[in-house]
């Protein structure tokens, strides 16, 4: 059974509570962003509306992506689009959600506030035999890799729902790509095929640590029979996307930010393999992980950390109790983490 509404949903990052001085919860890229990026934003055109269309930046978008510029729709970072989706999917007869569970919890939150029935899975298996079994136009959030595992599902997954997409014509697949540019650990496992049958979400904001510059793009299916890419666009806000969105979303593609990119994920590798094995020596239990954030069942109760300054992120609201999930941070992070569980562990 999922949780019951709430007004709001947990997040990691910044809370109303002291200082962070060495923030974990947050899965944002904590190399910060390239400086080629950090100038085109303090350019942005802030005197000016962006063009409410956003066709030069559609038309970036598509020509790296090998796509067409229809295809492409800026939208105010993936949380506005899982609503926005989550509504177009209502709004054509959609009464059933699927979403991961554990999952980003605003999947739930879009489809409960309009009293869409939710289920969870928790495995690719157990999706996969109750689409077979259920009839029905369904909404399935896919979330590849997947927060809070940080794991992927297996290419085996993969083929078996493209079959079944080309059985059960009622499926509207939304494919989050949230992480897929902080893959530290193999490689995509969705064959193209089948992503160019999900509406995909793309939020850079992560994976470039600008997590505040609220802008992303969606790209539509090729060809889903219930939602149209006309449904999804009526339902933005007129100027959806800030100047700065739209500077940060230009400069995504640019082959120096992906060049920064590749460089920080060898970074972000090394960092996070010192991080496991410190906290395996401390005693905890880590999950493999194929990002930069994992969970892990720490020894003890880890609650006065944030008094310290530390945030973790608790993963109870992910059904999930006296586990966390945290990010890899940089060494100086790490030693005042492990410092502070030590002096806890002397003074207990
Ligand atoms: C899986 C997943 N999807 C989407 C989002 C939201 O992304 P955005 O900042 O683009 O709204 C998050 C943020 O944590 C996330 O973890």
């Amino acid at each position: 059974m999922m949780q019951p509404p709430t007004w709001t949903t947990e997040h990691g990052g910044p809370d109303s509570g002291p200082p962070i001085l060495h923030d974990f919860s947050s899965n944002a890229n904590p190399l910060g962003a390239p400086d080629s990026v950090v100038q085109a934003l303090q350019m942005a055109d802030r005197q000016r509306y962006p063009d409410p269309d956003y066709r030069a930046l559609r038309e970036s978008l598509a020509h790296s992506l090998g796509t067409h510029a229809a295809r492409v729709l800026p939208t105010a970072g993936s949380s506005e689009a899982i609503r926005r989706l989550t509504l177009a999917a209502f709004l054509c007869g959609v009464r059933q959600v699927w979403v991961p569970q554990p999952g980003y919890g605003d999947y739930q939150a879009a489809a409960q506030a309009l009293g869409l029935q939710v289920q969870g899975y928790a495995t690719g298996e157990a999706l996969l035999s109750a689409l077979t079994s259920q009839a029905g136009p369904s909404l399935v959030w896919l979330c590849e890799p997947c927060n809070p595992t940080g794991q992927s599902l297996p290419p085996s997954f993969w083929s078996a729902l493209a079959s079944l997409r080309h059985q059960r014509a009622g499926l509207t697949l939304a494919l989050d790509r949230a992480y897929e540019p902080l893959r530290l650990v193999g490689q995509d496992p969705v064959p193209a095929a089948l992503a160019e049958q999900c509406w995909q979400l793309c939020s850079p904001n992560k994976a470039l640590g600008l997590t505040g510059v609220r802008a992303g793009y969606a790209i539509a299916p090729a060809d889903d029979p219930h939602i149209s890419m006309t449904d999804f666009q009526i339902l933005a806000p007129s100027w959806v996307v800030s100047a700065e969105g739209v500077a940060m979303l230009l400069a995504w593609h640019q082959p120096d930010t992906q060049a920064w990119l590749a460089r920080s994920r060898l970074t972000l590798a090394l960092w996070m393999a010192s991080q496991q094995t410190a906290l395996a020596h401390a005693g905890w239990h880590c999950e493999p992980s194929v990002v930069p954030f994992m969970l892990a069942r720490p020894a003890h109760a880890v609650g006065f950390l944030r008094a310290h300054g530390i945030k973790l992120r608790d993963a109870t609201s992910f059904g999930l109790p006296g586990w966390v999930r945290l990010s890899a941070q940089a060494p100086h992070a790490q030693q005042a983490l492990f410092q502070t569980l030590t002096q806890m562990e002397t003074a207990r």
